[in-house]
């Protein structure tokens, strides 16, 4: 993670700008608009390549150096990107071996972005050059607030360039043919490999791939692009700049990287998130964002993208109201961002994207569309204090941790699973997504990680698990942690090799049960258990060494077996979940294994009432966001101040004499508050 917090002296504001794909004029009109909406931060460059390098080691940096004089004489700072997520149509020519090649063998063009081959010398090159020139131009510009190194990376490569990279990864990390042989089980279909040069990143063949060869391949991509990424930090580094150094990663539907490694070697961790729901589920999925990502980072971090207007899905973009613009942009800030950015400043006229929402729409910075984001400039102006890190960098307390990691995504991609269709994804944000309508804070942890302070650590589809992890796990239930794994955890381990004995062979002793059969469930098909909850599409055979039943399949393939058990141990206990539970039954499970902990939620009632509580701890008081996603008008009493509306509230002991409750702080729906308290102190909600 991160050495240094990031802290900004204000909450950023503003977004991507392209002012190379507007006349002067409008540049001056932009300028005049980010005032006006307050915005105080900008990202430039990130797709400029062929207008920064028109041809080769020809730069023209003139039109930048006058964007850049204007945004500085306006008081707005700048992420300055290196482009090298769209390498110019000219390096595609002069290099077409830096392509690259999806795994058919077709080679792709240029004409749209993101087309590189990651290994390719030329392009590696022709990354570490641009990026010098450009750190050497304004590595120490005051308006510089940080680099943007790239762009969302994740173009795989399986073409000549990546073969070779991968070989001398797998040598690194197997040192000899045999350790690959066996870690890779190349005794099945005759695969055994007599030298290195025989292996090749995975390729349209006839059946199934290598699962161990697929996982280590994902594995060599996001190591290949982190070394690419390190080479062009070193080169901001190496020409003397020492702004913070970033690059955004993506979520949710598409995970190339190993986020915590990555973490370590940035200055901050930033992230560019599309919602993907228009319901309210969208709430639930800007606190896992924010979560995982306050985790990869070990504290404060940057939304570097976000859509002003639109909700992405499969058919068509839903448009977001105002309100709910604001209040997820507060969300993330409750949960550590230091900034509101957008994906983009203006919306464009042309180009692949021109139908993508923007702070200033099409219909232009006059439109009354325009006034949520004037005002969503002056909130973030007035909460900007909570920028500030407390001493110890616990940003938002949480007791309950969630563990992630990207190998178990990756191993659950490949195809012929003991089930297809569930994912990694959506089995941890299911989770998450039950302690946050409990309003209950998590925190995303890494395997093997100091657990020490969560109460109650949640293990969901982590179906690699490696011996030490699994000891890691033990040690943190003996000393008295509870601990509940799912289903699909500890099936294999590093190398995807399946434990014998039953399942979960490395977790076996620690949970005190034995599963013998996967009993994926029918389509539709649902199973009672015996505590009332719901099944679906997956069931298990097991039986109990030492746990206790907490509760049994009520019908379906195993009625009468344990589904759900629980094993106490040390100080501690292990509760495994067998089944695929509905998420009103997961929410119930998920809540009764947190009040067994002794978890709280922030604050008691609020989520019953619509509004979202979070704690976000600052460096002199705690500030408690309030963000109402219901309907009816709430009441919030308390000792403290709301930042947004300068309301003082009325203290408790007002509302335990029972007078006025037309007092305090009224929250109607969509509303936001933001309350500075003492440290540790709360409020009190109540319907209106
Ligand atoms: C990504 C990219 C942006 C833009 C948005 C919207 O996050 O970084 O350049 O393309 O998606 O699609």
């Amino acid at each position: 993670m991160p050495s240094v917090p990031y802290v900004p002296s204000q909450l950023l504001f503003g977004g991507d700008y392209n002012p190379e794909q507007w006349p002067r004029e409008t540049w001056r009109e932009d300028i005049e608009l980010m005032r006006r909406a307050r915005v105080n931060t900008v990202t430039l460059g990130v797709f400029s390549w062929s207008r920064l390098e028109p041809s080769e080691g020809v730069y023209e940096l003139d039109w930048l150096d006058e964007a850049i004089e204007l945004l500085t004489r306006a008081g707005i700072g700048f992420f300055l990107s290196t482009p090298t997520a769209s390498p110019p149509p000219w390096f595609t020519l002069a290099h077409p071996d830096a392509m690259p090649v999806r795994p058919d063998g077709t080679v792709l063009s240029h004409g749209s972005r993101d087309t590189y081959a990651i290994s390719a010398p030329a392009y590696r090159e022709a990354s570490r050059r641009i990026a010098r020139v450009l750190a050497e131009h304004y590595g120490d510009h005051p308006g510089l607030r940080g680099w943007h190194v790239h762009n969302e990376y994740g173009t795989l490569d399986h073409g000549p360039h990546a073969a070779v990279a991968f070989r001398r990864w797998l040598r690194e990390r197997y040192g000899t043919l045999e350790a690959l042989n066996e870690a890779w089980t190349t005794g099945f279909w005759s695969q055994r490999y007599g030298s290195f040069e025989q292996i090749l990143p995975p390729r349209t063949t006839q059946y199934l791939d290598n699962p161990a060869q697929a996982v280590d391949f994902r594995r060599f991509c996001s190591d290949e692009m982190l070394a690419a990424m390190c080479e062009q930090r070193d080169q901001i580094r190496g020409a003397g700049s020492s702004a913070p150094i970033t690059t955004n990663f993506m979520l949710p539907t598409w995970n190339h990287l190993e986020q915590w490694s990555w973490a370590e070697e940035l200055d901050v961790v930033s992230i560019d998130h599309y919602l993907d729901t228009p319901g309210p589920d969208g709430e639930a999925h800007v606190a896992y964002c924010s979560d995982l990502t306050r985790s990869w980072a070990g504290g404060p971090w940057v939304l570097m993208e976000q859509n002003a207007r639109g909700i992405i899905m499969a058919d068509r973009t839903h448009a977001k109201t105002p309100g709910r613009m604001i209040r997820n942009a507060l969300g993330y800030i409750a949960r550590g961002s230091q900034s509101a950015l957008f994906f983009q400043w203006r919306a464009s006229a042309g180009g692949a994207e021109q139908w993508h929402g923007a702070l200033v729409p099409h219909a232009g910075g006059e439109d009354e569309q325009f006034e949520p984001v004037v005002e969503l400039g002056c909130i973030l102006e007035a909460i900007s204090e909570v920028t500030s890190p407390p001493a110890d960098g616990v940003l938002n307390p949480a007791e309950v941790g969630i563990l992630w990691h990207a190998d178990s995504w990756w191993t659950l991609e490949t195809p012929s699973m003991p089930h297809d269709s569930l994912t990694y994804r959506e089995e941890v944000r299911s989770a998450h997504r039950s302690f946050w309508r409990a309003g209950i804070a998590t925190d995303v942890v890494r395997p093997g990680a100091d657990a020490g302070r969560y109460r109650l650590l949640v293990v969901p589809a982590l179906i690699v698990v490696s011996d030490e992890v699994a000891a890691w796990l033990r040690e943190y239930v003996e000393a008295g942690g509870h601990l509940v794994v799912t289903y699909l955890s500890g099936l294999t381990d590093e190398h995807q090799r399946v434990g014998l004995g039953g399942y979960p062979a490395v977790l076996r002793d620690l949970l005190g049960v034995t599963v013998t059969q996967h009993l994926p469930l029918e389509d539709g098909q649902q199973v009672a258990l015996s505590d009332g909850a719901v099944a679906t599409q997956w069931a298990e055979r097991m039986r109990t060494r030492g746990a206790e039943v907490l509760a049994a399949y009520a019908d379906g393939p195993v009625t009468g077996s344990p589904a759900i058990t629980q094993n106490r141990l040390g100080a501690g206990r292990a509760v495994y979940l067998s089944a695929h539970l509905d998420q009103d039954s997961r929410d119930a499970f998920l809540l009764a294994r947190a009040q067994a902990a002794g978890v709280s939620p922030v604050v008691p009632g609020a989520a019953a009432l619509g509004v979202e509580a979070v704690r976000r701890r600052g460096a002199e008081a705690d500030h408690l966001f309030l963000l109402h996603h219901g309907r009816e008008d709430v009441t919030v009493h308390g000792t403290g101040v709301d930042l947004v509306t300068g309301t003082q509230l009325p203290g408790r002991t007002d509302l335990a004499g029972g007078t006025d409750r037309r007092g305090g702080l009224h929250l109607a729906a969509d509303d936001v508050a933001v309350v500075r308290v003492p440290r540790g102190g709360g409020v009190e909600l109540t319907a209106r």
